[in-house]
């Protein structure tokens, strides 16, 4: 399982790093820093339940984003549209570390009423940029 783990991240970063933007940053570079941060290896799995999951709250991740991060998202309160969140169905992903940033710190608070840790962060991200459009 751990090297499944290991050889799928493997395969997400070079296969992310040939479609690298010539700016700003890229998500298997966020994950790097995430991973930095935590020493520890992301887990694509344990991201999938942490983003399905709720946290003792009203809203899981998924409320907004859905279960399936390639589709279109829709906000639970606001009703509005939200793009995909796995870099596979939206290029723009992941691209700019402050927005990441900053959206981390709102819907952290709003689904766990705290801030994401790095590991979280690092294990979401790992399965987000596993996915396949
Ligand atoms: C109440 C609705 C809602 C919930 C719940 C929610 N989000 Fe979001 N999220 C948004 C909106 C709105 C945006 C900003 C619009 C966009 O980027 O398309 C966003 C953007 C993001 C981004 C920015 C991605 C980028 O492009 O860099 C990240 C990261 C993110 N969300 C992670 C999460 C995580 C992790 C959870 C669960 C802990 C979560 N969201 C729960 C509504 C939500």
């Amino acid at each position: 399982m751990k090297t499944w783990t290991g050889i799928l991240f493997l395969g997400v970063l070079i296969s992310l790093g040939t479609h690298a933007h010539a700016e700003g940053t890229t998500p298997e570079r966020q994950i790097e820093t995430f991973m930095r941060l935590s020493g520890m290896r992301p887990n694509a799995v344990n991201g999938q339940d942490f983003f399905t999951s709720k946290h003792g709250r009203e809203w899981s991740c998924s409320s907004c984003h859905t279960a399936d991060p390639t589709v279109l998202g829709k906000h639970v309160k606001t009703g509005k549209v939200i793009q995909p969140m796995a870099p596979a169905a939206n290029p723009e992903r992941f691209t700019d570390a402050a927005k990441t940033e900053k959206w981390f710190r709102r819907n952290c608070g709003d689904v766990l009423g705290r801030e994401c840790t790095p590991e979280e962060k690092a294990d979401v991200l790992t399965w987000l940029a596993s996915l396949k459009k």
